[in-house]
């Protein structure tokens, strides 16, 4: 039970003996005791652009979700280690969908459309899926780039399989102008295709969610609106379409950040996201006022996984000349996921 100053004087100087061999890079959801040490901070694109960018560190302590590190895993070089100070920080959402389900699901759907399908899919998928769609032409999207790739993946083929979150997924077809009618449901329990018009499709959901964006209800807007009727109101689009269609913006986590930076002094901003990061921009920005939409809301507690004794651990690990967690993506699972992510990439250029 050592002192958090202990552990936090202990981090920083195995940081400063390693110099430029070690970054520390945190999504925006992660913890400030965490968030302090970071070299660089962001949304999970951005987060997957430096670790595409950085040929220097030999050592990539990610603190963030699995798929994360995963991602970044699959995007440095073979010489270049990515740990994860706590391999149980995962994403309940990722977990939604596997391979095996997947398989099925592709064999239906192409069975219906030929080869007139494309599969994309949320960077908060495992490796393994990346791989599936990497192999089949497809695409990986963030919540920031979505919009634009989805067009693109539309213009590739007619129908468009998006997993596994179906409220991103949902949220961009019904921006982009895609009927209602045209927007299935892929229901992977059961192997199931939920449309009253197949033949119509253009976009087949599965029918996965963010535990943490779903507590976030249509009735959390209109209180506050009521209370508050000069509120901005800007959410997650992993809330539900009831929730970012009552919403004034919505948007990836970088995004809305710079939405709180750039509102003028003395605006009233309600969030719809993870606690930490909603938590740090109400200290960030004192002349503001920021709230919490949910008030009983809404950690991610896989993301909390990560905190200042596991940071610890890991960096003494590293700093005996041990391992720490590393992420390792298979060879071939690899190439095929890079090949869904590079052109991700390319698209967000
Ligand atoms: P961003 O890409 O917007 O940072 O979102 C990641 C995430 O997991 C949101 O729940
Ligand atoms: Fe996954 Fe939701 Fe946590 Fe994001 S907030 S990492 S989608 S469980």
């Amino acid at each position: 039970n050592e002192a958090p100053a202990d552990q936090i004087e202990r981090i920083r100087k195995i940081k400063t003996d390693f110099g430029p061999d070690l970054m520390m890079v945190a999504h925006h959801y992660q913890k400030d005791e965490v968030v302090a040490f970071a070299d660089a901070r962001g949304d999970s694109l951005k987060l997957a652009q430096i670790a595409a960018g950085n040929h220097t560190a030999k050592k990539i302590v990610f603190c963030g979700v699995h798929f994360m590190a995963e991602t970044a895993d699959i995007l440095t070089a073979d010489n270049q280690d990515v740990i994860l100070p706590d391999p149980m920080a995962g994403c309940s959402m990722a977990d939604m969908a596997n391979p095996f389900q997947l398989t099925k699901a592709w064999q239906y759907l192409t069975a219906k459309y030929g080869d007139s399908i494309i599969p994309v899919t949320y960077v908060n998928s495992s490796a393994a899926i990346k791989a599936f769609v990497g192999q089949k032409g497809g695409v990986v999207i963030t919540s920031s780039n979505a919009k634009t790739i989805i067009q693109w993946a539309l213009k590739q083929a007619k129908h468009l399989l998006f997993l596994p979150d179906q409220h991103l997924g949902r949220n961009i077809a019904l921006d982009l102008g895609i009927n209602p009618d045209e927007i299935g449901l892929w229901r992977a329990q059961q192997d199931k295709l939920e449309a009253d018009q197949p033949e119509k499709l253009r976009v087949i959901l599965w029918d996965g969610y963010c535990s943490v964006h779903q507590q976030f209800k249509l009735h959390h807007v209109q209180n506050l609106r009521r209370q508050y009727p000069d509120i901005k109101i800007i959410v997650h689009p992993e809330c539900a379409h009831e929730v970012t269609a009552a919403a004034d913006f919505v948007g990836s986590t970088s995004a809305l950040i710079n939405y709180v930076k750039q509102a003028p002094v003395g605006t009233r901003i309600a969030i719809g996201t993870d606690n930490n990061l909603v938590g740090r921009l109400k200290a960030n920005h004192p002349t503001k006022k920021v709230m919490f939409l949910n008030p009983f809301s809404c950690a991610c507690i896989l993301m909390n996984r990560i905190d200042l004794p596991h940071l610890a651990w890991t960096m003494d690990q590293l700093a005996a000349g041990k391992s720490g967690h590393v992420i390792k993506v298979d060879s071939q699972t690899a190439y095929w996921a890079k090949q869904a992510l590079d052109r991700m990439l390319k698209l967000s250029l």
